[in-house]
């Protein structure tokens, strides 16, 4: 964790700011020597200041991961008017069932048995509570919503559904699957006809974190932001250290209020004052707190995992290697053609290639490969034999997802 900030901090030098305003993209011209990202501040009289790592927080993390907009409200009000949308057309029977999760823990008792969940009025009441996992609202005395933004939970947590499906206890860094987002986002409508049609072609659980940049489609699965603490570079191309993603996301996605710039992609974002920035490196420690969740009691058979394990180690270890499960940890990329998968996205990307996801979890996430193209661990297996042509029997295959199923 530590190596990972000082490369950060290292790369935050000797980078000219441009003053640009929000969504306005420059090629990153100056600064041919470096290749990374910076995330910096000009103080007044241009110099740049380095920012000291304030003491590491877990708790500054979590609520920075579930609270924070980071101004975002500039994009999801000012822009999208999502805050007129929800108030007007999204009652809370509607919100749950494009994957919206409900926060159990701040709702008082008896309250869902009294509200009516097919009223738009009850979603602003549940806002107004802070009880939309992923979603603040400002709410004024009249009921209206007068600024509505997102946070990193919206899609990299869940619920246990402790109380009925959709509402229950926070469970952060699962990825919601169940998550629309490009039919949320398509019900703005400043949005073009063709610009709904690509969001709503995204579907559950995925979404496409280049759209806006460059125009192509083509929807991720949201992965999980859990077991990620020994894991060098984030992202199924392994963009950079997770604080470099975790910029990347909060200002070019979210549209947070901050600064962000890669040279490799031509992005270079400056946003004062920068809200995103300093809080990297607790919302870093956060994450890295963040343990993937063991497998159910019961839930795989463990003598066909131990005989599972020895074909992993014939077949799979060469890629997804020690406790982390990535060769990535070693700085190797894969060409899509080494497994099998789609190149399309890799080509849109800093890096171009793939990198071996980090396995952790397994159990938890279908689908799997960055575009969802497996979707059971079974079909995870049956693809390896085939592109790699590793020639196990179907017992065999069995018996590699039961061991699939134990990570
Ligand atoms: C709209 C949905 C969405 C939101 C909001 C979002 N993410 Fe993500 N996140 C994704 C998707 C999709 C990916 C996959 C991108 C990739 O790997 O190329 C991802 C990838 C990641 C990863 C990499 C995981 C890995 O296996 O390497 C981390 C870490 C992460 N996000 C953290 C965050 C944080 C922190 C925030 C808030 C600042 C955030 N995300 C906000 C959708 C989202
Ligand atoms: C040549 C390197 C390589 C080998 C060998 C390899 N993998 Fe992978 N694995 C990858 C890469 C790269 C990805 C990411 C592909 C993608 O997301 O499209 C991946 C992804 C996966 C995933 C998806 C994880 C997720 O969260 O989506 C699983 C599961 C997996 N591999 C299991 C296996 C098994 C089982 C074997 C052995 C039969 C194996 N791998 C062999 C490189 C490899």
């Amino acid at each position: 964790m530590v190596a990972e900030f000082q490369v950060f901090r290292r790369r935050t030098r000797h980078a000219p700011i441009y003053g640009i305003g929000i969504l306005t993209l420059l090629v990153f011209m100056a600064g041919a020597a470096f290749r990374g990202y910076t995330t910096k501040q000009a103080a007044p009289g241009g110099a740049v200041v380095i920012r000291e790592t304030p003491a590491d927080s877990v708790a500054d993390g979590q609520r920075i991961f579930r609270f924070d907009t980071f101004g975002d409200e500039q994009f999801w009000t000012d822009t999208l008017h999502m805050n007129q949308v929800v108030e007007q057309s999204v009652d809370p029977t509607t919100a749950l069932a494009v994957g919206l999760k409900v926060d159990a823990a701040v709702l008082p008792p008896g309250i869902l048995q009294k509200v009516d969940l097919k009223s738009p009025a009850t979603t602003v009441a549940l806002l107004k509570m802070g009880a939309v996992v992923g979603i603040r609202a400002t709410v004024d005395s009249n009921n209206h919503i007068t600024r509505l933004g997102i946070t990193c939970a919206l899609c990299h947590s869940n619920v246990d559904n402790s109380v009925m499906p959709g509402i229950g206890r926070r469970m952060d860094g699962w990825p919601n699957h169940d998550l629309n987002v490009g039919g949320i986002v398509a019900l703005a409508p400043v949005l073009s006809a063709a610009q709904k049609a690509v969001y709503q072609s995204w579907r559950p659980g995925k979404y496409d974190p280049r759209y806006n940049l460059d125009g192509k489609n083509g929807a991720l699965v949201i992965p999980p932001a859990y077991g990620l603490a020994r894991v060098k570079s984030e992202t199924y191309t392994a963009e950079g250290p997770i604080s470099y993603w975790n910029a990347y996301v909060a200002v070019t996605q979210m549209h947070g209020h901050g600064d962000f710039s890669d040279a490799r992609l031509g992005i270079a974002v400056t946003q004062s004052p920068d809200m995103v920035s300093p809080k990297l490196p607790a919302l870093r420690a956060y994450q890295h707190s963040l343990a993937a969740p063991p497998p159910p009691a019961g839930s795989f058979d463990a003598a066909a995992a131990g005989r599972g394990r020895a074909l992993f180690e014939r077949s799979c270890v060469s890629c997804h290697v020690g406790v982390t499960g990535t060769d990535n940890n070693a700085g190797k990329l894969h060409a899509p053609a080494e497994t099998g998968v789609d190149g399309a996205y890799a080509v849109r990307t800093a890096t171009k290639a793939y990198r071996t996801t980090p396995l952790r979890a397994l159990w938890q996430h279908a689908p799997y490969f960055h575009d969802g193209s497996a979707a059971t661990l079974a079909d995870v297996v049956t693809h390896y034999n085939t592109v790699r042509k590793l020639g196990l029997t179907a017992e065999q295959q069995r018996d590699l997802v039961e061991y699939l199923k134990s990570l």
